[in-house]
């Protein structure tokens, strides 16, 4: 049997400052072999644990999609002491991971209907898998359309610029980029991820939500897409709670009766509303 607690050698094949404040680094992993590659079946929304080694590990969600073979990707923000091992990490080291870990995004829900992706800050890793992975030419019929809007306090916080731009030019997706204030050189909106949920207005019929952000970010949305008619049972969210196994052993994430390691952290609003509001 498969020992859960040991992580996978990973090469660190790319480190690379992702925002202007230099915060948030996204790192590309490479599988060292292909039964490794194939030991690690992942679905966009599942996290893995991060192990530097000597350091210790942190979970972090999984910015790659499963239809990008030979390696993993994360973005992560500097805040304590592995993400700043993994910052100061050079490319060529060795990484532990540990998972795919936790549910993911119904996607098999979601076929046959509409998404709309609602993304703020760094929050937006296992979005852009999501939107990657439905993207995919094999997989872009299944969905209806597919609108992204994505927030960032100025233009050099946004995530994966290239990939914006991409998408900013393919039929395939609506992409709304949106920064809190104006600022010299930038075209797209201006005005907070609430507001322009509500100018954008995306109608809710046979349409999914999936929202992910800061706290703040998430409450003043929550009502527009109710004010819009979206069922709690279609909006989606992402927990991050504290975690440490992240298996359903330690009990450090649950919320309630729920493990969030384990039963989520992907969770309808519907189910977040049957829980204590610990999250
Ligand atoms: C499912 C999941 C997915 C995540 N995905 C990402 C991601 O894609 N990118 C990313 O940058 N981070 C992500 N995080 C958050 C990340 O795991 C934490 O920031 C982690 O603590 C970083 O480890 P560290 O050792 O650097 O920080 P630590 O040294 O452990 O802590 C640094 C600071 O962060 C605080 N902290 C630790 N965990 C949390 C938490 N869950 N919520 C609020 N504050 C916390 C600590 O109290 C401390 O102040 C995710 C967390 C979860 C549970
Ligand atoms: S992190 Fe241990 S039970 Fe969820």
């Amino acid at each position: 049997m498969k020992n859960p607690y040991l992580p996978l050698p990973m090469k660190l094949v790319k480190n690379f400052t992702e925002t202007e404040d230099k915060l948030i680094h996204t790192f590309t992993l490479q599988f060292l072999s292909e039964e490794d590659e194939k030991s690690f079946p992942y679905m966009p929304g599942q996290f893995a644990e991060l192990c530097v080694f000597g350091k210790g590990e942190a979970p972090f969600g999984i910015a790659s999609s499963p239809t990008e073979p030979g390696f993993l990707k994360f973005s992560v923000a500097k805040v304590g002491v592995v993400s700043t091992a993994l910052h100061l990490m050079e490319e060529g080291s060795m990484v532990g991971v540990r998972g795919p870990l936790g549910n993911y995004y119904p996607v098999e829900d979601f076929k046959g209907k509409n998404v709309v992706i609602i993304g703020g800050g760094f929050a937006f890793t296992t979005l852009r898998s999501l939107a990657t992975y439905m993207l995919h030419p094999d997989r872009r019929g299944d969905y209806g359309d597919i609108t992204v809007i994505y927030g960032a306090r100025n233009p050099g916080l946004l995530l994966y610029k290239e990939e914006l731009a991409a998408w900013e030019q393919s039929p395939d997706i609506n992409l709304i980029t949106t920064i809190d204030r104006a600022v010299d050189g930038w075209n797209g909106r201006v005005g907070f991820i609430p507001a322009v949920t509500e100018e954008v207005a995306p109608s809710s019929e046979n349409t999914y939500a999936i929202i992910c952000g800061p706290p703040v970010m998430i409450k003043f949305t929550m009502p527009v897409l109710e004010k819009l008619g979206f069922p709690v049972e279609r909006i989606i969210m992402s927990l991050e709670n504290r975690m440490k196994c992240g298996i359903g052993m330690c009990g450090r994430c649950n919320v309630g009766g729920k493990y969030v390691c384990k039963d989520g952290p992907v969770f309808t609003r519907a189910q977040l509303n049957e829980l204590p509001n610990e999250y």
